[in-house]
């Protein structure tokens, strides 16, 4: 099966989960999107309200800065892969419960086993919390680990969440910061495993 069918169809079980939390109080489920070959995986907190609304994820003001930054080191939004811990807005866009995040983990692991990743990016604690459990994001984010996880050789970098940033000026300038290893890591990846860039 291809990668898009295989997507198709992991959305297509998540749609007809009636079991996921949140989806009551949601306007629509919202997938992951992105490059099905991408080597840069970004995994988010949870939709918000523009995701809501459109059914597509970081599509609001944290997304617009995700892309912008993206764009700072030469990455454009369609060679990634940009998804979520949890693909139901929560109401007033509270933080996702630890229960809520684990009903959907399931189906976040599915997703990296199609896309196979070589590089996750973590925005914010919850989605941090997912590869560093017990770990404050203040004292790890911008440095990569490299990882086995579930069969896959990853590189996984913690970074603040955009949208922490937008509210901070400390955090903007970190979450700035931090975004330079990703190319330095891309390069590498390019020397030891023969991966093209894109
Ligand atoms: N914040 C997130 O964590 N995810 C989104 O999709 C949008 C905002």
């Amino acid at each position: 099966m291809s990668k898009v069918d295989a997507l198709a169809d992991l959305k297509k079980k998540m749609d007809d989960d009636k079991t996921l939390p949140l989806r009551e109080g949601a306007t629509q489920l919202v997938f992951g999107e992105g490059n099905p070959n991408a080597l840069i995986y970004y995994l988010g907190e949870g939709p918000g309200f523009h995701e809501d609304k459109q059914g597509r994820p970081f599509v609001g003001m944290a997304g617009k800065l995700l892309d912008e930054t993206n764009l700072s080191i030469g990455i454009k939004r369609k060679d990634v892969y940009i998804s979520n811990v949890v693909r139901f807005r929560p109401p007033s866009n509270r933080d996702p419960e630890e229960f809520e995040i684990m009903a959907f983990q399931p189906y976040v692991d599915a997703e990296i086993q199609i896309i196979k990743p070589k590089i996750i990016v973590t925005l914010g604690r919850f989605s941090m919390g997912k590869f560093f459990p017990g770990e404050r994001i203040s004292g790890i984010h911008g440095k990569p680990k490299k990882m086995l996880w579930q069969g896959l050789d990853l590189v996984v970098i913690p970074m603040y969440h955009p949208a922490a940033a937008l509210r901070n000026g400390n955090m903007m300038q970190s979450f700035k910061e931090d975004f330079k290893i990703i190319p330095q890591i891309m390069e590498e990846l390019h020397k030891t495993e023969q991966i093209s860039l894109f």
